[in-house]
């Protein structure tokens, strides 16, 4: 079990003004930033961090919606930060997300939900590794 995980406030969330709130429910549930970045993802950028889904049929609407505006990106702490922060954000289709999840407060639909979290320890490392060097990490 590591105590990091990596989140994106996707391009919804950050049109819709949502920034704010969604990194206060962040530190308020015992997160520790470590690294945090406001970038917009390219296209083949995009393809590139999500490629696992890439046989999935929603790939392409995936990744032109990731690329479509600025996202923050961001490394988090917190003992058993992986499941904790899945937990935190809620089921990936904002209609199944619990009261007091960030995807049932800001998710508008299962392509557009908000946050991103990764969904195991490897892949919070690759993830994190994707955006930051280590000099941005605190
Ligand atoms: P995320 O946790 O960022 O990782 C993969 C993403 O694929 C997921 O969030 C959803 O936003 C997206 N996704 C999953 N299923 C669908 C779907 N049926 N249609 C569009 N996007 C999807």
């Amino acid at each position: 079990m590591s105590n990091r995980t990596f989140t994106m406030i996707k391009p919804d969330a950050v049109r819709n003004g949502h920034i704010g709130n969604i990194l206060q429910m962040i530190n308020a549930a015992g997160f520790k930033i470590i690294a945090l970045k406001y970038t917009q993802l390219s296209t083949p950028q995009a393809e590139k961090f999500y490629e696992v889904h890439s046989e999935r049929g929603f790939f392409g609407e995936l990744t032109q919606f990731m690329s479509s505006g600025p996202i923050v990106a961001a490394i988090l702490e917190k003992e058993n930060a992986v499941a904790d922060f899945r937990t935190l954000i809620g089921a990936t289709d904002p209609a199944k997300a619990d009261e007091g999840t960030i995807r049932k407060a800001y998710a508008t639909s299962i392509g557009e939900n908000a946050v991103h979290g990764s969904d195991s320890d490897e892949n919070a490392a690759i993830e994190g590794n994707f955006f930051f060097s280590g000099l941005e990490r605190f």
